[in-house]
């Protein structure tokens, strides 16, 4: 989602990465100069892209990219825009019934029990589960991270009622996707579900017994909020990300302790969604629900295929802003998920689980359960390390009293550790070669310029990427960045403010957008980069107002789904997609299907 740049919830004194970045490029130009070492012989073998005095990007690999890309000139319309070689068709929009033939149709405002049985709004992270491989008929699992009231209701809630609805268009929808005669529809299903922030959930791993997980009110946990992006793993459950759950709590008057401002709880936040004013579950100054928010802010595992099984929080993978979870099979079959703190100033995360992911589940034991969380620290000569976050660290066990909480405040685990503060992670993704992609999406409160990136604030982004030793499983990595975004500008490669990313099988990395107004006049987009070359082409524009989030594909990847999140910001003077498609009345969120017309690999 779109954020107010002003937050900032770490005070850490933890250097900020762009003074690394800074001492890395110097580095970088000194070893241009013809310095050999360990660490330029690993660069070799990745472009050196970034900075000002960089030479123009390569061109893609033949065969991989070559589609005609849409170029600038003609952005910024009120409909979306797709390349010349590709066609698109809308899906599922805020509002339509999960069953279609026997849910309630779309009435606006919305009503709660309606809702429940409808597509929520602010479609983001989703995967798309086959059955049986089949490339035209499978799951859709899809997050709805948020939606406004202005945008749902037209107005502040009044009434529980009218926070049920808004609670209601929150969560995740899994309906049954099938494709007949080239085109794509949902269908009934008894797989159909909504997950909203009533839904009963359960605790797993080593905070799941915790007291600070109870309240005095007794209430059983229930619901997930703001679920951005996603991941999803090797034995079929998908996984969504809780990130800015602040949003929904308030309370006239509430002064946070420390820990609860580290995660941004404030009175500030009371009117944003309304909830608190007529749900004590929201309201930060009710004791009755004091722990309320300790249950927010985690990963959740979630089973499309066993519609009556509970979705299932994490807790072994940490509690802080989840922006998405890539998920890599390391050495030893381990599992290791890949994670975004997504707040100015915060960090990377990851996960690995305590031995193959196989043997585990062979013994009735979740991976997600039982590994070790790590946060990244960036160094300046190129390489990192994964700093454990553990009650075994003598720092650690000063200030926690438990594994369950350093868990739980995760963030200021990583502080204390000396994790390195980065500009907003937002997506993670691993490449076909064991890099890994992380999209720093902007950072406003970046202060000062450098030499190779003169920006300050850093209001484009940048993405990064780097190589664990061990495949995936070791505590070192070297890193370099791919892409500054600002550095595409007047060029037609043009984009701003990375955020969604899905690196395919063949090395492509696919790049969508989340700014507050692209460069060059153009809506939020999706582009499509070679990881080799760095070329850059425009795949797809979206409309005024939206954001471009969420990738999902067949198993072909002859279609690709993506959503375009908040058209219009809600508003029909900005655009009514996707009524100049399909004859409907005020924007709405909507997942659009992407395929070549000649049926090839989407991104070719
Ligand atoms: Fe939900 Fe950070 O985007
Ligand atoms: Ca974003
Ligand atoms: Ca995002």
């Amino acid at each position: 989602m779109k954020h107010q740049g002003g937050d900032r919830s770490n005070r850490s004194a933890n250097r900020p990465f762009q003074d690394v970045l800074r001492a890395y490029r110097t580095r970088r130009d000194v070893l241009r100069g013809g310095l050999a070492s360990a660490a330029a012989a690993f660069f070799a073998s990745t472009p050196a892209l970034a900075p000002a005095d960089s030479k123009p990007r390569g061109k893609a690999r033949p065969g991989l990219m070559d589609f005609e890309p849409l170029p600038v000139a003609g952005g910024g319309g009120r409909t979306p825009r797709i390349a010349p070689e590709y066609r698109m068709q809308v899906l599922i929009p805020w509002g339509e019934p999960i069953n279609p033939s026997s849910g309630p149709a779309f009435a606006w405002p919305p009503r709660p029990d309606a809702q429940a049985q409808q597509v929520g709004i602010g479609h983001d992270g989703m995967w798309f589960f086959p059955f049986e491989g089949s490339s035209e008929r499978g799951l859709l699992v899809l997050n709805h991270e948020y939606g406004t009231n202005d945008h749902i209701l037209g107005r502040a809630p009044e009434s529980l009622d009218d926070v049920r609805v808004s609670q209601h268009a929150h969560g995740i929808t899994v309906v049954e996707l099938v494709k007949r005669d080239g085109r794509w529809g949902h269908v009934d299903s008894r797989y159909a579900r909504r997950i909203h922030v009533n839904t009963p959930i359960e605790f797993s791993g080593p905070a799941a017994g915790s007291p600070l997980l109870l309240n005095r009110a007794g209430n059983a946990p229930a619901g997930t909020l703001n679920n951005c992006a996603n991941g999803h793993t090797p034995w079929g459950t998908y996984l969504t990300c809780e990130e800015n759950v602040h949003f929904y709590f308030g309370g006239d008057g509430f002064e946070p302790d420390a820990r609860q401002a580290r995660y941004g709880f404030s009175a500030r936040w009371t009117s944003f969604h309304g909830w608190s004013r007529f749900d004590p579950r929201f309201d930060l100054t009710n004791a009755d629900y004091a722990n309320e928010t300790n249950r927010f802010g985690w990963i959740v595992e979630i089973d499309p295929f066993a519609p009556e099984a509970k979705p299932v929080k994490r807790t072994a993978l940490g509690r802080f802003r989840h922006e998405g979870c890539a998920i890599a099979v390391g050495e030893d079959d381990r599992i290791v998920g890949y994670m975004g703190d997504d707040e100015g100033f915060e960090y990377l995360y990851k996960f690995v689980s305590e031995k193959s992911w196989t043997a585990m589940r062979a013994e009735g034991r979740s991976p997600l359960d039982h590994g070790r969380l790590y946060a990244a620290k960036f160094n300046d000569d190129g390489s990192g390390e994964w700093l454990e976050l553990t009650i075994e660290n003598p720092l650690l066990a000063e200030e926690f009293e438990s594994q369950a909480e350093v868990l739980m405040f995760a963030r200021r685990a990583a502080d204390i550790v000396g994790a390195t503060p980065m500009d907003r992670p937002e997506w993670t993704t691993v490449g076909p070669d064991e890099h890994v992609y992380c999209s720093l999406t902007n950072n406003a409160r970046r202060s000062e310029p450098d030499a190779a990136n003169p920006t300050a604030p850093n209001r484009h982004g940048h993405i990064i990427r780097w190589r664990d030793e061990r495949r995936h499983i070791g505590t070192r990595f070297e890193w370099e960045i791919f892409l500054i975004a600002e550095e595409t500008h007047g060029t037609e490669e043009s984009f701003s403010s990375p955020d969604g990313l899905w690196a395919d099988p063949d090395g492509r990395l696919f790049i969508q957008t989340d700014g507050n107004g692209q460069a060059d006049g153009l809506n939020d987009q999706m582009l499509v980069a070679d990881t080799e070359s760095g070329e850059v082409k425009r795949l797809f524009e979206g409309v005024p107002g939206c954001e471009v989030t969420g990738i999902a594909v067949t198993p072909d990847r002859r279609t690709m789904f993506i959503n375009v999140q908040h058209p219009g910001n809600g508003n029909p003077a900005q655009t009514s997609f996707p009524n100049e498609f399909d004859g409907i009345t005020i924007p709405r969120d909507a997942t659009i299907a992407i395929s070549r017309t000649d049926g090839g690999i989407v991104g070719s």
